[in-house]
């Protein structure tokens, strides 16, 4: 998703900017611009990778403030004239959310000229417009949240005000650092590592003036806050691909050492049988860790589990009460929709936050924070975070030493699976199916194949298909089948025969223990037995999905339309 950065100091601002919205672009981005201050206020912007920005800037420009964006289109396609920053009048700015009501503000807006087609060029008429009443920003700045709808992290300059950097944010990830070198407004707080580890966490609705000398930090009554500041002491030097060709098998790779750290990390983890209930909450491949998680809190402590979509939850009855407990699960902890239904539920019932960024906006929203010890990820498809988010999941209910997991998972690793990805790389569709948690496995299977490598897939409960589904069965369609648990075994092998009847190319993934030699599969995947089995068997999904996306040649960390941290509703 959009990401901004912003830079006032000492240095030469044109390279920083550039190299900060590099370690923005793992989030996802179709274009990119910055401005900055010479004697006048100077925007380059361009479609597409951030090289083609580069490529139109003198990095060596005498300037030393400057605000920069990566853009995920949301309103207007990807387009050099859609790119941030605008500027309006007096008013410089980048912007990451969606301003929600902006046709009505366009209608009051009427004496500007628009060049883009997005709602953040009417933010900025708005704020010019609003400036040019009172000419005081930090004001101007303080009344957005009466007048807009919607969600927004600002940086912007002013023209009366070249050696100040103005910025605001409300449910829009934005933090500020500070540095021996300058100051800085980031989307996150990896973008600043390579200069400082010192940033502060700002609050919806607070406003930051800083220059090279100084910050300061306004709520929105207008009153001057002293706010803490806080020390990244995480690794930063894990951030390279290393020798790895991707970031995505890099940190498939890293499974074993960061599940062994959230294991040792998290040995005290919250009772969950003082709940009567239990909702978990996620999207995406968060959600699937959620439906691991169900069978798992389901089976050892039987409590009933609801598992959500948190862009569904935010919008109908919740059915809670306090004896309730509530866990939203977020890699990046910034995630639009989750955030929400934190927000819609916190008051009413324990919230618990499974969450792999530290001091990210869900994380300090709700009541208890357990972190995944994943580390930074940068892949879009999520792995090693999705993981983590298992293993705490499952460690609320079991209580087991995962050392024997871990050698497991060090011994799988050593198969890369490039022979089977090469039976299914030139297909357009294929199915994934299995049973009970077999079938939450193919969720996460079918998902991080088809957002990686662009082939349709579709997971489903092995038992349905005969309901409509199976007439997409033809000869050689692909369909990976998974049974692991020992209960379901025998059904799920039935509905296999279904498909291998009408000619479907079987690829079944199994334990040891219930291996069967037959005829209804053409290629086998064996894994070991574990109690702790999802984190086994999602080694071999995980890596078909790279290796299927490499042999199509796709941009693997970097899939097209998706952003890491999806920050819009
Ligand atoms: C898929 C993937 C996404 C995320 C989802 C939630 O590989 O990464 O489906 O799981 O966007 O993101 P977080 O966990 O940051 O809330």
């Amino acid at each position: 998703m959009c990401g901004i950065y912003c830079y006032v100091g000492k240095k030469k601002a044109i390279p920083i900017l550039l190299d900060g919205l590099a370690s923005l672009e793992y989030r996802g981005y179709d274009s990119a611009g910055i401005a900055y201050v010479t004697d006048k206020i100077n925007i380059n912007k361009e479609k597409g990778h951030l090289s083609n920005l580069k490529n139109l800037i003198d990095a060596q420009t005498d300037t030393y403030i400057g605000i920069g964006h990566t853009r995920w289109a949301t309103h207007g396609k990807p387009s050099k004239k859609n790119a941030h920053p605008f500027k309006q009048g007096k008013i410089t700015l980048v912007h990451n959310g969606i301003i929600e009501n902006y046709q009505e503000l366009k209608k009051i807006l009427t004496e500007y000229n628009l060049k883009s087609e997005t709602d953040s060029e009417i933010l900025t008429c708005l704020i010019d417009k609003l400036y040019s009443e009172c000419h005081d920003i930090i004001k101007v700045l303080a009344k957005l949240n009466k007048i807009i709808k919607g969600s927004y992290a600002i940086g912007l300059i002013v023209k009366d005000d070249k050696n100040n950097i103005y910025g605001i944010k409300k449910n829009s990830p934005l933090i500020l650092a500070q540095s021996d070198i300058g100051n800085f407004l980031a989307s996150d707080i990896p973008a600043i590592l390579k200069y400082t580890n010192k940033y502060i966490l700002l609050d919806d609705n607070d406003i930051v003036k800083m220059n090279k000398d100084e910050i300061t930090i306004y709520d929105s009554k207008l009153n001057i806050l002293d706010k803490k500041i806080n020390t990244f002491d995480g690794d930063v030097s894990k951030i390279s691909k290393g020798k790895y060709e991707h970031f995505m098998v890099k940190e498939i790779f890293e499974q074993p050492d960061v599940l062994y750290k959230t294991y040792l990390e998290n040995q005290n983890l919250p009772d969950l049988k003082k709940y009567n209930k239990i909702h978990i909450v996620g999207c995406g491949s968060a959600y699937h860790a959620g439906l691991i998680g169900k069978y798992y809190i389901e089976k050892y402590c039987n409590i009933e589990v609801n598992v959500e979509i948190a862009s569904e939850y935010r919008y109908k009855n919740n059915f809670i009460d306090k004896n309730t407990l509530v866990i939203f699960i977020s890699q990046s902890g910034e995630t639009a929709d989750t955030l929400a239904c934190v927000k819609k539920v916190k008051d009413k019932c324990d919230t618990l936050g499974i969450i792999n960024v530290i001091d990210s906006s869900i994380a300090r929203e709700v009541k208890n924070v357990i972190y995944t010890k994943a580390g930074c990820e940068i892949a879009v498809a999520t792995t090693k975070a999705y993981s983590c988010q298992i293993l705490l999941l499952m460690m609320m209910v079991l209580k087991k030493d995962i050392t024997n997991l871990i050698s497991k998972i060090n011994h799988l690793l050593k198969n890369n699976y490039e022979q089977i990805s090469q039976k299914i790389y030139n297909k357009e569709h294929l199915f994934y199916i299995g049973r009970d948690i077999d079938y939450y496995l193919a969720l996460e299977g079918s998902l991080k194949l088809k957002e990686i490598s662009y082939i349709h897939s579709e997971a489903y409960p092995a038992g349905e298909l005969k309901h409509g589904t199976i007439s997409l069965i033809e000869k050689n369609t692909v369909v990976i089948a998974i049974a692991t648990d020992k209960d379901l075994v025998d059904k799920t092998i039935s509905n296999i025969k279904e498909v291998k009847a009408r000619g479907a190319y079987v690829i079944y993934i199994t334990t040891n223990s219930l291996n069967q030699e037959s005829d209804f599969y053409d290629e086998k995947i064996v894994i070991e037995e574990d109690l702790y089995q999802p984190l086994l068997t999602i080694i071999p999904i995980q890596l078909i999905a790279y290796h299927v996306a490499k042999l199509r040649k796709c941009d693997i960390d970097k899939p097209k339309n998706l952003a890491k941290s999806v920050t819009v509703e």
